[in-house]
């Protein structure tokens, strides 16, 4: 018998402990997961701080980054939970979306151990993983919900219908939401990651910049976004001034585009909810661990009488819990991949 038809002869097990590997980006995240709900452990070692001085993710730097990180991490993962590799039970691993010279490091090593382990192999999508985040926020939750997902490559509204089954209600026209923060956070000439660093700024910001309003004449979906025109008008306002030879309030410019950018995701999140006849709604995805974001969308859900779940900030951005969580899912459903797997740089958002 070869590989994959001894991995498919296997049982599904109930309750399965999940070996989850992220390395789309710049974070070397592994963690082991109990049942597709409870963190046992989770590690994640950032490149971030190489990134910085680029102003951005360096492809090649990431790659190599995760080569060296990736044993570091599965072993402190397996060492944090007290288990050896023999009482893991399927690895799962994001095969996309990313950078493809990232993730194939993820790939290769959750083939090799797969392989020589005998155990599945479980190829997860990233923005799935990120949904799925939810499930390890809330033990009890169950679809039907919305997920607002704000990422550094996505932004849309899902309704998820059961745990396989995606509608996409919106998305973004052109950029991404953590795109934006990241444009707007170098014209402001803040460090990466941008996100964090926009939002540090803002809380000192008063919302005095006016900016344009989104999607103003759009005859599209009434739940897309566009974040393009926001993070150009942002641009050309901090030129604009500079030639002028005016001070920049970069407090107020990131207060206001803040508002701009999370106000509209909050407001088409709440709609979609109760359009749809949806009574939950969970946050996911990088920009999920913005500090505004959680908080009036907090707010709102409470005002709407929805129930809101939100994954701790860490659970926000990339881990390798959410990739554990998604790849439960797919465990049960014996979607397993053989060793042809390779990685994709985009996969489908439903
Ligand atoms: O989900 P994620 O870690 O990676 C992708 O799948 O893209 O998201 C990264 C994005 C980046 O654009 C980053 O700037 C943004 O999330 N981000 C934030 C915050 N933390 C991360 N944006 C706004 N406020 C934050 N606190
Ligand atoms: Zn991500």
């Amino acid at each position: 018998m070869n590989y994959f038809e001894s991995i498919k002869s296997q049982p599904i097990k109930e309750d399965p402990l999940i070996l989850g590997i992220e390395t789309s980006c710049d974070e070397t995240a592994v963690s082991v997961v109990k049942s597709g709900r409870k963190i046992v452990s989770d590690v994640i070692i950032s490149s971030a701080y190489r990134h910085a001085e680029f102003g951005g993710v360096v492809p090649e730097i990431a790659s190599r980054m995760h080569t060296t990180a990736i044993l570091n991490a599965t072993e402190k993962a397996l060492k944090d939970a007290n288990v050896t590799f023999s009482d893991i039970d399927a690895i799962a691993v994001t095969e996309g979306a990313g950078l493809i010279g990232a993730l194939l490091v993820g790939v290769s090593f959750a083939k090799a151990l797969a392989f020589s382990l005998n155990k599945p192999l479980i190829p997860v999508s990233h923005i799935r993983g990120h949904v799925a985040a939810a499930y390890l926020a809330d033990e009890n939750l169950k679809p039907p919900f919305i997920s607002v997902l704000c990422s550094g490559g996505h932004t849309a509204i899902i309704a998820v219908k059961d745990y396989y089954t995606f509608e996409i209600l919106g998305k973004t026209i052109d950029d991404a939401v953590g795109e934006a923060f990241d444009k707007v956070a170098r014209v402001l000439g803040l460090n990466y990651p941008g996100g964090p660093n926009v939002e540090r700024l803002a809380k000192d910001g008063k919302k005095t910049v006016k900016l344009p309003k989104m999607l103003k004449n759009y005859s599209g979906g009434e739940y897309d976004f566009s974040y393009s025109g926001l993070k150009t008008a942002v641009i050309n306002y901090v030129h604009t001034q500079k030639q002028k030879g005016k001070e920049i309030n970069g407090a107020d410019v990131a207060a206001s585009f803040q508002s701009a950018a999370i106000d509209v995701l909050i407001n088409k999140a709440i709609k979609a909810a109760k359009e749809k006849g949806y009574n939950t709604i969970a946050l996911s995805g990088g920009v999920g661990a913005n500090g505004y974001l959680r908080e009036n969308l907090a707010k709102a859900t409470a005002e709407k009488g929805l129930k809101l779940v939100l994954p701790e900030k860490r659970f926000c951005t990339d881990n390798g819990a959410m990739i554990a969580a998604e790849g439960y899912l797919q465990y049960k459903k014996g979607n397993f991949a053989d060793l042809s797997l390779n990685a994709k740089a985009n996969v489908p958002l439903g």
